[in-house]
């Protein structure tokens, strides 16, 4: 009985003293820098899915009014086109939506709108979605053609970096559907 209760003792020893090094890690945690948190989401081609294009001057190129705010709810997505043999993908043309193998995917927005964006995530979510390709690092898989281990190459600090970007753009109000199943996109 004496033994057991000292090793439960020990136990919450331990407990307490990981918390308070993890407190005063997070504390020590270098500030994100938001302007490499910009730099990494620029050169991530983050704009090229999740900002809806649309046709400008020169051709279609993204609408920054609207930037990162993933597919467009007003949008409706036309049924997914069928493929002929040898083709893989199609993409809708404000380049959000994207049939494939694996059904229709529409891209996420990830302004920190509340409801609807990023703007409920702590930094520890979208580390825990990248490092685990799972909405919030234990739901669905991401699908295609999001390219999560790609991002994933990125340190914690670097995503750190490139969520503090996030949180600091506009924020759009804009809710994205849910993916539809292959059966449903032919
Ligand atoms: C080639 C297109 C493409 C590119 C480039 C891309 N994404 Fe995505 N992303 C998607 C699609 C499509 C989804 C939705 C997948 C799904 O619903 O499963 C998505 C989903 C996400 C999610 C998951 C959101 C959630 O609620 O689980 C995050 C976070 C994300 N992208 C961040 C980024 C970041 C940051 C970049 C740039 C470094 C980026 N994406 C670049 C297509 C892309």
């Amino acid at each position: 009985m004496l033994i057991k209760s000292l090793s439960v003792l020990a136990l919450a020893a331990v407990a307490v003293a990981a918390f308070s090094f993890e407190r005063s890690r997070a504390a020590s945690a270098p500030k994100p820098d938001v302007a490499r948190g910009e730099y990494l989401v620029k050169f991530g081609s983050c704009n090229d899915c999740h900002t809806p294009w649309a046709m400008g001057p020169n051709g279609p190129e993204p609408d920054f009014s609207r930037m990162l705010s993933g597919h467009p709810s007003d949008v409706a997505a036309p049924p997914a086109p069928k493929l002929p043999e040898g083709w893989m993908a199609a993409a809708s043309n404000t380049m959000t939506a994207w049939s494939g193998p694996w059904g229709v995917s529409f891209t996420a927005n990830l302004t920190p709108d509340k409801e609807t964006g990023l703007g409920a995530w702590t930094a520890e979510d979208f580390i825990a979605t990248i490092r685990s390709g799972r909405h919030l690092g234990r739901g669905r898989p991401i699908l295609p053609p999001m390219p999560v281990q790609f991002v994933a190459t990125l340190t914690d600090e670097d995503l750190r970096n490139v969520f503090a970007y996030l949180q600091s753009i506009p924020a759009v109000s804009n809710k994205v559907p849910e993916p539809l199943p292959p059966a449903a996109a032919r």
